[in-house]
Parts: structure tokens; C-alpha cells; sequence
């Protein structure tokens, strides 16, 4: 079940958390991987650690803010591997501020990386996945997208624009067996949600009826099921992984 031998994935963000984990899984499920962030060192290692155990992944520099480099991190992965069968779009940032104190800055570096940067690869990687009449894009929302949060205003946008692009996509691509589904995460222990503190991950577990933030891993195990040939009937859904905080 679930396997993902010869097909070629492509994850953005894939440097730490739960890129790396959406990374390491679709690996060990048999696809070759290609790692893409903007630091290279840190992927190297997340590619390194695929291969010692016994998978395949490759590394690409890319800025998700910068439209010319994701455009060139679709067109390497094509060049190098000769397909792209899975596209997850996951590279993400927060700018967390009250409305009145938001600046333009930290509208537009949200919206241009966690929404624009995920557009542009999509639309890189439409043709070829028309073309093979085979194609997975996942994109990795975020359940404050569907629920909104104070101080996240530029943050939630992004998200719910993302989960509005996914089913957009969905209808676009289905008559090509292109699908496209949404991931939305709950609270994650990663770097994003490192700085909160035991209060605030206290209060926020209360509000989790499985009583535990998630893991990179609780995603990452979406996401594969969602790759898969399991899962070919589902298209322009929003798949929650968020402990059943919010039912929706
Ligand atoms: N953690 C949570 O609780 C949570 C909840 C809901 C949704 N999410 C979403 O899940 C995704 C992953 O989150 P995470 O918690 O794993 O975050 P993280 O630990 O901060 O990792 C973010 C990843 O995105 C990459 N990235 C950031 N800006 C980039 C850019 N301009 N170009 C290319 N790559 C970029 C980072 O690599 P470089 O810095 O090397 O570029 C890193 O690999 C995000 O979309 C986030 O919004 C997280």
C-alpha cells in the first residue's frame, strides 16, 4: 500500500520540519525525492540521511519569494529526473503581527512565499503533468486558513487563498488525472511553533481532543496516503491533521 517506486516528488521547504519528514516518508515509500529551500546546507543533509537509508533524493537551491527560482527549481527537477509526478508545496513563513501594527512588508513576504511561490510552481508543473496524464499537487494550508487567527491575518489569507487555489487546480487538471489536495495542520512541534511557550502549548493542548500537539510526522503520513495510487479518487479536498481541534 502506498508506494511511490519511480515516481519523482519534488517538496518545497524540505530543508527542516515538516518538509523534511514529508521528504523522508515519500523516500522510504520508494519515490526519489528533490529537496528544495533556500538553504543548502541544511538539505544536503535531509538528502544525505535519505540516501543512507536506502532512498533517493536530490537537492535544489530555491527562493519560493522569488518567481524566476521556483520556475528554475521546477525546470532542474525536470532536467535531472526527466518527470515531476508529485509537487508538494510546503515551504512556509509567518510574519505574526496585530493588524494595526502590520506593514506592507509583512503582508507581501506571506502572500509572495506561501501563496504566489506555491502558484508558480504549480503552474510550472502543470504541463508535464498533463502530459503524462499522471499528477499529484499537495499543498500544506494550515487549519488557522480555515478558522482564521488573531495576529495571523497575513498568515491565514495565504493559507485559505491556498486551500481556494487547491480546489481552483483540482477542477482545472481532474480530465488529466492531475489531482490536487489540500493538507491542513493543526499545531506541529517544528521550528515554526518552537518559540511558544509551555503556557501558550498548554492552553493550545486543551483545545486538542487527541491531547497532544502533532508531529511532522502526522502530516508527512497525510501527504504520502494523499501521493499515492490509493488515493487517486480524491481530488480538491481539505484533508485535516490537526488532532481534532477543529471538525469540519
Ligand atoms: N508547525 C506548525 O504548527 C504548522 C501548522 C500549520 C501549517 N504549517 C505549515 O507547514 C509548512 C511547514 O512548516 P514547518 O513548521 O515545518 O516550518 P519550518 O520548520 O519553519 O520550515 C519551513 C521550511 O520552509 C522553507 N522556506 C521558508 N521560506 C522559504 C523560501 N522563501 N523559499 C524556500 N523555502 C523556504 C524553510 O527552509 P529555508 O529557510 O532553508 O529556505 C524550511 O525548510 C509551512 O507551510 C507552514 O505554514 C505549520
Amino acid at each position: 500500500m502506498f508506494r511511490l517506486d519511480g515516481k519523482i516528488a519534488l517538496v518545497t521547504g524540505a530543508s527542516q520540519g515538516i518538509g523534511e519528514a514529508i521528504a523522508k516518508q515519500l523516500a522510504a515509500q520508494g519515490a526519489t525525492v528533490v529537496c528544495a529551500a533556500r538553504t543548502l546546507n541544511k538539505l544536503q543533509e535531509v538528502a544525505d540521511a535519505i540516501t543512507a537509508a536506502g532512498g533517493k533524493a536530490d537537492v535544489i537551491a530555491a527562493d519560493l519569494s522569488d518567481t524566476a527560482s521556483v520556475k528554475a527549481a521546477v525546470a532542474t527537477t525536470m532536467e535531472r529526473h526527466g518527470a515531476i509526478h508529485i509537487l508538494v508545496n510546503n515551504a512556509g513563513i509567518t510574519r505574526d503581527k496585530l493588524l494595526i501594527q502590520m506593514k506592507e512588508e509583512d503582508w507581501d513576504a506571506v502572500i509572495d512565499t506561501n501563496l504566489k511561490g506555491a502558484w508558480t510552481a504549480i503552474q510550472a508543473a502543470t504541463k508535464p503533468m498533463m502530459k503524462q496524464r499522471w499528477g499529484r499537487i499537495i499543498n500544506i494550508a494550515s487549519v488557522v486558513g480555515q478558522m482564521g487567527n488573531p495576529g495571523q491575518a497575513n498568515y491565514v489569507a495565504a493559507k485559505a487563498g491556498l486551500i481556494g487555489l487547491t480546489k481552483s487546480v483540482a477542477r482545472e487538471l481532474a480530465s488529466r488525472n492531475v489531482t490536487a489536495n489540500a493538507v491542513t495542520p493543526g499545531y506541529i512541534e517544528t521550528a515554526m511553533t518552537a518559540g511558544l511557550s509551555e503556557d501558550v502549548k498548554t492552553e493550545f493542548t486543551k483545545q486538542i481532543p487527541l491531547g497532544r500537539l502533532g508531529t511532522a510526522d502526522d502530516i508527512a503520513a497525510a501527504v504520502v496516503f494523499l501521493a499515492s495510487d490509493e488515493a487517486s479518487y480524491i481530488t480538491g479536498q481539505v484533508l485535516s491533521v490537526n488532532g481534532g481541534m477543529l471538525m469540519v
